[in-house]
């Protein structure tokens, strides 16, 4: 047998292994794996994680994300590719050399994104689990700063009346949902990355409601949400002071609330 159609052969068997494991992108997975193993014995160790459920993305470590390689660490969100949506809304609003904060950042996969198409604007990232902040320290490393804490509680007092952009994917998941999850997210993501309430809006309204104090003006505000919760969100917006409007992004399945507040301090 030739040495590519060995290596074919093991592609091959790779896909099947992972497709019967009920990995949707069986091909992809088998060349990521094939890619990041050294040598056979750590490649079947990769795939038999892969076989018993692990996100691919704790396997390598990373993840391909707007473009970049985000490092993603075990018991950090992975970032799912829906939410580019909120870093190509954030890249439109932003000022270019403006204060740019990644709210419950995870591994800070949009500040880094965001950081490297927003090369002048200042970027802050934080979550309230030190996983997470650790995970963003090493990919926003000399790129941009990394508080740990409760929402806007994290950041410096330096920076309250400064922000000209949030842009947050908090949790938004109803906690009577997750059980429906798929056990990737179910089982290997913690709980707190995922829940956000009975209507998955708790965290949505704390940083609507606790905003106001540390942005700028004029400033915006942008958040991930599921489809069903667009017309709450939106109100929830509009009591707090924004104006309010919902973005779609029907190819990635990603949907998001985005709040102005103006230069007159409209409330
Ligand atoms: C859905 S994950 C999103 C992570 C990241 N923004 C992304 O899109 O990949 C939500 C994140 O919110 C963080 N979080 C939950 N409650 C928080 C709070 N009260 N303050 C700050 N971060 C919080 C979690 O630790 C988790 O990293």
């Amino acid at each position: 047998m030739t040495e590519t159609a060995r290596s074919e052969a093991l592609l091959a068997s790779l896909v099947a292994r992972l497709r019967a494991a009920g990995c949707v992108f069986a091909e992809d997975e088998a060349q990521i794996l094939l890619a990041a193993a050294a040598d056979p014995v750590i490649l079947e160790q990769l795939v038999q994680r892969r076989i018993a459920g692990e996100p691919l993305e704790y396997i390598v470590g990373a993840v391909q994300f707007g473009g970049l390689r985000v490092s993603v660490m075990p018991g950090v969100f992975v970032p799912r590719q829906r939410s580019v949506l909120l870093v190509e809304i954030a890249t439109e609003l932003a000022a270019p050399a403006g204060t740019v904060v990644d709210l419950c950042c995870g591994s800070g996969a949009l500040g880094t994104v965001l950081a490297a198409r927003l090369p002048d604007a200042a970027i802050i990232a934080a979550d309230i689990d030190p996983i997470a902040t650790e995970c963003a320290g090493v990919n926003l490393a000399g790129r941009g700063r990394v508080y740990l804490g409760d929402l806007f509680e994290a950041l410096p007092q330096t920076m309250r009346g400064r922000i000209d952009l949030v842009v947050c994917n908090a949790p938004y998941v109803p906690t009577s949902a997750i059980a429906t999850m798929p056990p990737e997210a179910r089982v290997h993501e913690p709980q707190a990355t995922l829940d956000g309430g009975a209507d998955g809006l708790d965290l949505l309204r704390r940083v609507a409601d606790e905003s106001a104090p540390w942005m700028a003006r004029p400033s915006h505000l942008v958040m991930e949400i599921g489809e069903s919760q667009a017309d709450t969100a939106r109100q929830i917006f509009e009591v707090a002071g924004f104006e309010a409007s919902i973005r779609r992004d029907d190819h990635r399945g990603a949907v998001a609330v985005v709040g102005t507040r103006d230069a007159t301090g409209r409330a």
